[in-house]
């Protein structure tokens, strides 16, 4: 048996490492993953509500009224999901003073990636330079960094990763009916990025939580461009590969759910909304971020809105928020940040940060 280990001293090796590390799983040795880094990245292509007004039968007053929106930037012709998302990743990579070669994973969390394969996970490994880092996309609509931002923690806290660039990124454009004005003047362009890191201290990614409801899938989905429904010219002819959504009945299951996952980061870790230093929601409608605010007492100072200038970037709303939060010192050292997201799927959840 010298020299040679057998599969049985392997398998006893390992439960050695994680019989050890559940011992040391007391708050004090946790690892934890800390955000180290931000950055953002939209298009310079601007979209107006006055631009709207000549598209479709809208207005200014009703698309500000009803969603708290005024513009939104969109990709120019040439342009995909990988574009910004780089931009946002070495953003946040400079912020942090890390190469991408240190990385363990990139995380993307997308709905409209450049292709169905590879992954922009993939693309920005190759043009990072991130030589060791295993990188995928994943799917979660307007939760998907929040999904991402988890899976990261969690490979963080197991031990797995030490270094890892989590990113939500999107084109929504490029599946936008903009003949359908119940749609096209919600939606824009762009991403946010964030780099986790281990950390043995009091601060970073305290806690995250997940929900998904697949049965309210068809309330707000793309039919065209799967296994379901390949491209044809009748998928094509039938606009079938832009995103259609029940926007009224979205937006009563949002509050709620929203309002669940929000809750549920505070009651988890034994604190209220007086304790949270800054709410950084998903950006789809001002009125749900102000009932949101509202159910957990917090003052306008405490949300971070910036959907005035992007509208609804699905996965890249909430980096995006948390970069320009973070860049406008809005973001105090060992402050608690809650974020919360809802999107297609249906899928919501939130995560508290003691930044
Ligand atoms: N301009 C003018 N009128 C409009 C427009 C427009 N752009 N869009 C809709 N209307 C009209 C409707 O046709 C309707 O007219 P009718 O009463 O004559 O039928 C009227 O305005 C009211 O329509 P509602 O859909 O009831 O309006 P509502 O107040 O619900 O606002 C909105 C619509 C903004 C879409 C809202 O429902 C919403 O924000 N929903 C949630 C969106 C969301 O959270 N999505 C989740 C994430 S997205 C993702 O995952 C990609």
């Amino acid at each position: 048996m010298h020299g040679r280990i057998t599969r049985l001293q392997c398998i006893s090796a390992h439960r050695r490492v994680y019989t050890q590390r559940n011992d040391g799983y007391s708050d004090q040795h946790m690892y934890r993953a800390k955000i180290t880094g931000t950055g953002s990245c939209v298009p310079e292509r601007v979209l107006t509500n006055a631009d709207f007004e000549t598209m479709v039968d809208t207005s200014d007053e009703w698309i500000t009224a009803r969603t708290g929106i005024k513009e939104r930037h969109v990709a120019a012709v040439g342009e995909s999901s990988s574009t910004f998302a780089l931009r946002a990743a070495e953003n946040a990579l400079a912020m942090a003073g890390c190469d991408a070669g240190e990385l363990d994973r990139i995380i993307v969390a997308t709905v409209t990636p450049d292709t169905p394969t590879p992954s922009v996970g993939c693309i920005l490994q190759d043009r990072l330079g991130a030589v060791k880092a295993a990188s995928f996309d994943i799917s979660a609509g307007c939760t998907g960094f929040l999904y991402a931002l988890s899976l990261g923690d969690s490979l963080i806290r197991s031990g797995m990763c030490e270094k890892i660039l989590v990113i939500g990124v999107e084109t929504l454009s490029k599946i936008t009916d903009y003949q359908d004005r119940t749609t096209c003047v919600l939606f824009g362009d762009g991403a946010g990025s964030v780099v986790l890191e281990r950390s043995e201290g009091d601060r970073g990614i305290l806690s995250t939580h997940l929900y998904s409801d697949g049965s309210y899938g068809k309330l707000l989905y793309v039919p065209g461009g799967g296994s379901a429904m390949p491209a044809s010219h009748a998928s094509v002819d039938g606009r079938a590969h832009y995103l259609k959504m029940d926007g009224n009945r979205v937006f009563k299951i949002a509050v709620k759910s929203l309002e669940e996952a929000a809750l549920k980061a505070l009651e988890h870790n034994g604190v209220t909304g007086d304790d949270i230093d800054l709410l950084v929601p998903h950006q789809a409608n001002d009125r749900i971020i102000q009932a949101i605010a509202k159910r957990l007492n917090l003052p306008p100072e405490k949300v971070f809105v910036n959907i005035h200038k992007y509208g609804n970037t699905s996965s890249a709303s909430v980096p995006i928020a948390l970069d320009e939060a973070n860049r406008q010192n809005r973001i105090r050292e060992n402050g608690l940040i809650l974020l919360d997201a809802f999107g297609s799927g249906f899928t919501w959840g939130s995560a508290l940060i003691r930044w």
